[in-house]
């Protein structure tokens, strides 16, 4: 049996197979955030046949000031769950499972979409992009870990199967992980292990939200790959924290500015921060990033690298991908 194809027990989740579409920004939402028909008739056309085992959906915005772009989705206030809930459906009927990724851009977010200053740990400018952010009081950091509760609620109310915790690419809780952006001097800032407080704090409030038996991945930016940044040596401490803390899966990415890193190529090109991962949890890891043919995922599973595959930009270019590696294995 091929590795792409192998079931895989993922805490409370059990997989049918290796295969993840990772959550990748459609910009087709409605004005205001909802999932708009366009945004059900895309999922609805990569999920079709149901070939991929996990779609997560793309990054949501838990609050109004944490929105990274126009028709952006959002999971910011229960009129959502409605329309979300035909979108789940759609993908269960395809066969498939599915995820929403919780997302708050932090200094990310621009004035002009969100018509306020962003906020971010400190207040420095993020290379990625964004206006000149303030630093979040400790109230503020309650008010944030509360929106991400109540996200959660609302994506298990809108029929998904699992939650993701977007903590990459330089948005909100990777310019608390990074000391490129956290600058703090209380609790939330210095060591490592105060860089991921609010990680923490997060994951036992999303948990909160959502019971003992719902999956919650967690998208790790394992390394800034920037000098002054964070490393994969942090990033093995804090994956080992994150699996204490109930995260069931670890979705790796990389990269301060996005998940392209100049000079990482191939496929699989973040492959030895989850190699590297893998020694520190017990939970299985997702690895992403250039992957474009089924037999370079399979060789990836079958050297150990990582227990999932996930396959974005292939996916986009062509919504029969995954059907042609499933069938090109069986
Ligand atoms: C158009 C586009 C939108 C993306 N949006 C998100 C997102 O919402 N959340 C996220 O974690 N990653 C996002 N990504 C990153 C992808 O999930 C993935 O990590 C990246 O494309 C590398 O994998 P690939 O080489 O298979 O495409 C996006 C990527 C693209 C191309």
């Amino acid at each position: 049996m091929s590795y792409l194809l192998k079931p895989i027990q993922a805490g409370p989740l059990q997989l049918a197979n290796r295969l993840v579409m990772p959550p990748m920004a459609t910009a087709k939402a409605d004005p205001d955030g909802k999932a708009s028909q366009a945004v059900i008739d895309y999922y609805a056309e990569k999920s079709h046949g149901g070939y991929l085992s996990l779609i997560i959906i793309e990054h949501s915005y838990i609050n109004a000031e944490g929105k990274a772009s126009s028709n952006q989705l959002s999971i910011a206030d229960d009129s959502m769950v409605k329309p979300l809930h035909a979108l789940s459906e759609v993908i269960h009927r395809n066969g498939s499972r599915t995820a929403m990724q919780l997302n708050h851009a932090g200094s990310a977010a621009r004035k002009e979409i969100t018509g306020t200053t962003p906020v971010a740990p400190s207040a420095v400018m993020n290379p990625r992009q964004g206006d000149m952010p303030r630093e979040l009081t400790r109230k503020e950091i309650a008010g944030v870990i509360e929106d991400f509760h109540n996200a959660a609620r609302r994506v298990k109310e809108a029929g998904f199967d699992g939650v993701e915790i977007h903590s990459a690419h330089g948005y909100l809780l990777n310019q608390f992980f990074s000391p490129l952006t956290n600058r703090r001097s209380d609790k939330y800032g210095g060591n490592v292990h105060n860089r991921i407080r609010i990680h923490l704090e997060v994951i036992e409030a999303v948990r909160a939200a959502v019971g003992e038996n719902f999956p919650i991945l967690l998208r790790l930016g394992a390394s800034d790959f920037t000098p002054g940044g964070t490393t994969i040596e942090d990033s093995q401490i804090a994956a080992r924290e994150f699996e204490n803390a109930g995260i069931n899966i670890l979705d790796i990415s990389g990269g301060f500015s996005g998940y392209n890193v100049p000079g990482l190529t191939g496929q699989g090109y973040f492959s030895p921060l989850t190699e590297a991962l893998k020694k520190f949890v017990t939970i299985p890891v997702i690895l992403t990033g250039g992957i474009t043919e089924a037999q370079a995922a399979e060789k990836l599973l079958a050297d150990g690298k990582a227990d999932l595959i996930g396959v974005g930009r292939a996916i986009l270019k062509d919504s029969s991908w995954a059907q042609q590696a499933v069938e090109s294995l069986r």
